[in-house]
């Protein structure tokens, strides 16, 4: 059984000051959760964030990291230095950064080595654009961005990530695809790391993300496939993410 696994990307949300105020309203409402939750704040509230959320069940995560340990590599952050401060997740490979910042496939392949050398887990974001969806081209291009960005891992590495597939056109659109849409592309995610890695499909956590909500996550984590959630939007307001890591009792009301 794969423990759910929810996560707010907060994006470039939330300053120390206001990630202090959204904290202190999310810790009281998350104490006894049936999945991990992680919540990943910018760069310069991980600080804040880290101290916070110590000796609660809310684990930090960051959203990217650079490939090499030190160096001259102006603004960026060293995976190690992550680690180091208590960070235990890193998103990497989100669409935003792909199509802002110009990531490559290969280039989050090395993040995702970089990160796990480290003891960073990464969660690892593939998906599909509203034209690639129309042309037919989505399970091709899920299965390559799955291929490459774990390329030359072990099954055990691979095993011990977790990735999002997250279709782009319904990222901050209120589009979602539907549960049963989504638990298909999952299944086709998870077929091909099977094909790679073997066992490791079993083990490796599949969320998905783009317009989860209270109303819609219930149905979406009771898909098969679907063992998380990345909410972005949703998890800038503490009532909605709470509530989204409680699709359960959601469920059940
Ligand atoms: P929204 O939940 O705002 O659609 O964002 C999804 C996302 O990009 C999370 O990484």
């Amino acid at each position: 059984m794969r423990k759910p696994i929810i996560a707010g990307n907060w994006k470039m949300n939330h300053a120390p000051a206001q990630a202090a105020t959204l904290l202190a309203q999310l810790i009281p409402l998350l104490h006894e959760t049936a999945c991990d939750v992680v919540v990943c704040p910018p760069f310069v509230s991980l600080s804040e964030t880290l101290s916070l959320t110590r000796g609660t069940p809310i684990a930090v995560g960051a959203q990217n990291c650079h490939i090499e340990k030190s160096g001259a590599f102006t603004g960026e952050v060293a995976p190690d230095f992550l680690a180091e401060m208590g960070v235990r997740y890193v998103i990497l490979g989100h669409s935003e950064r792909r199509e802002y910042f110009g990531e490559t496939d290969a280039f989050i392949n090395r993040k995702v080595r970089a990160a796990l050398s480290c003891g960073l887990i990464p969660i690892v974001c593939v998906g599909e654009t509203l034209a690639q969806r129309e042309d037919g081209v989505t399970a091709e291009l899920v299965s390559y961005q799955t291929r490459a960005a774990l390329a030359g891992l072990s099954p055990a590495q691979v095993g011990s990530l977790v990735i999002a597939y997250e279709p782009i056109w319904a990222i901050g659109t209120g589009m979602t695809a539907t549960a049963a849409d989504a638990n298909t592309v999952i299944g086709i995610i998870r077929g091909q790391v099977r094909k790679t890695w073997g066992d490791a499909a079993d083990m490796i956590r599949i969320q998905y993300g783009g317009s989860m909500k209270p109303g819609n996550a219930a149905e979406l984590m009771a898909q098969p496939e679907i063992d998380g959630g990345l909410v972005g939007g949703a998890s800038l307001n503490a009532d909605d993410f709470a509530a989204i890591v409680h699709y359960q009792a959601e469920r059940n009301a």
